[in-house]
This record gives structure tokens, sequence and C-alpha cells, in this order.
């Protein structure tokens, strides 16, 4: 294994210890957070957990976790979630975070509002001094009139992109949508992009999570750092 994927399983591994049978668990999508559903499973097996509900972030954290025989809700069931577990891909030092990298921040935002801790688990590389300095931010699109909402991002500084798929074609999320990743470098104005963002029609949602996580587990060569919001 990867010195990196040590340090995922490493963060992964940690934020499981706060998983307690019979909480509603937000599973993250990515290959961090992946971890972290293995490691649900594997306590689960050798019985050191019970069981738990599950509200997968994704199609694809769905097929992952039914296979390892994970119990799973929805979030119409179980409006409330005690605890989620998922990546991001860049982290500042307010714990501010860049997501979206596995084309899942819809879902992924929506289960961080509707979760009472949200745990963020990363390796030490996706720490930053400023959001934008090492990743574009994402922003899922609807298909009509993307072109028009790509060049709204870009009058507000940012080089922009269609993701691709391997195919070669538009990248389509979950929920139907296309995907910009935009490159705005540093930003400094987070709040003032959030909201400019939000307000746009055919902009669905945006990578930036301000104020969402509630815990940082950062694994790297040190070992796992809890920083939590001060
Ligand atoms: C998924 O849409 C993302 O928000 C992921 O949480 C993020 O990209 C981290 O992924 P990795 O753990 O694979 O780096």
């Amino acid at each position: 294994m990867i010195q990196t994927d040590n340090y995922k399983k490493n963060a992964a591994n940690h934020a499981v210890e706060f998983v307690e049978t019979g909480m509603v668990v937000g599973l993250g999508h990515g290959s961090t957070a992946q971890f972290a559903i293995l490691r649900i499973a594997e306590l689960q097996k050798t019985g050191d957990l019970g069981q738990i509900l599950g509200i997968p972030c994704s199609h694809e954290v769905d097929n992952f976790a039914t296979q390892l025989g994970i119990q799973l809700t929805t979030l119409n069931k179980h409006p409330h979630i005690d605890l989620t577990i998922d990546g991001a891909d860049e982290v500042d030092p307010q714990l501010n975070l860049i997501k979206g990298g596995g084309g899942a921040l819809l879902r992924e935002k929506i289960v961080a509002q509707a979760s009472k801790r949200e745990i963020i688990i990363i390796d030490e590389n996706k720490l930053s001094p400023t959001l934008g300095a090492k990743w574009a931010l994402p922003v899922e699109v609807s298909q009509f009139g993307w072109e028009l909402s790509a060049s709204f991002i870009e009058t507000l500084g940012a080089k922009t992109n269609l993701r691709q798929s391997e195919a070669g074609k538009p990248f389509i999320t979950d929920s139907g949508n296309y995907l910009l990743d935009c490159n705005f470098g540093p930003i400094d104005n987070l709040d003032e992009l959030a909201s400019e963002l939000s307000h746009r029609a055919g902009i669905i949602e945006h990578g930036l999570f301000l104020g969402l996580a509630s815990d940082v587990l950062v694994a790297g060569h040190e070992g796992v750092k809890h920083l939590k919001v001060s």
C-alpha cells in the first residue's frame, strides 16, 4: 500500500472509533471514506460494532456498503444523522473545505447539513493555507444552459473546465447534472463567492463547505491529528 493510502486508512480507522451501535451514519464518497466503510464492516463482522443505519452519499457508496452487508436507510426516513464520515479535497485552517473531487458534492452537502457531527478524514497533503490554492472548485450545474453557468463563473475570476468521464464524455453526476472544475487560484472571499454561486440559477450546488466540518482527522507521518472547530 502506498504511503498516502496508509494515511487515509489511519484517519478512517480513527474516525470509525466515534461510531456507536444504533447510530445513523452518513457514509461519504471517495477513496478515504471508503476505508471508513470497510472498517465499519470489519468491526461488525468481529462483533465489535452492532447494527448502524448508513446513509450513502452516492450510488457507488450505496453499492459498496450493500455488498459489505451494512444496513442502509434513506434521508427521508432518517433525516437526523448522528455522525457522518467523509473525505475532502482541500482543508483550510478554519476547517472550511473544498469537496466534489469525486463528483458527489450535492449529496455530500445535503448529508453534511443534516449531520450533528461531520468528521472529515484526510491525509496531510490536503491541508492548505487558503482554499483554491491546491484544488479547482467543483461546481455542479444543470445540463440546460451549462455554458452560461460557465461564463458566469468566469466573470467571478475562474477558469472553468467541463469535467469529462473516462470515456471522454461529460461526467454526469448521480443527480443527472454536469460538473465544472473552476480554477480560481487562492480564494480570499469564501463567503462572498459561496453566496454568488448559490444565487445563480443553473448552479445546482458548489463544493465550498463552509462551517460544516465539526472535526478534521489529519493523518500523516506523525500519526493522526484531531482538529476541531475552536
Ligand atoms: C467526493 O465528491 C469528494 O468530495 C471526496 O470526498 C473528495 O474528493 C475526497 O476524495 P478522496 O478521499 O478520494 O481523496
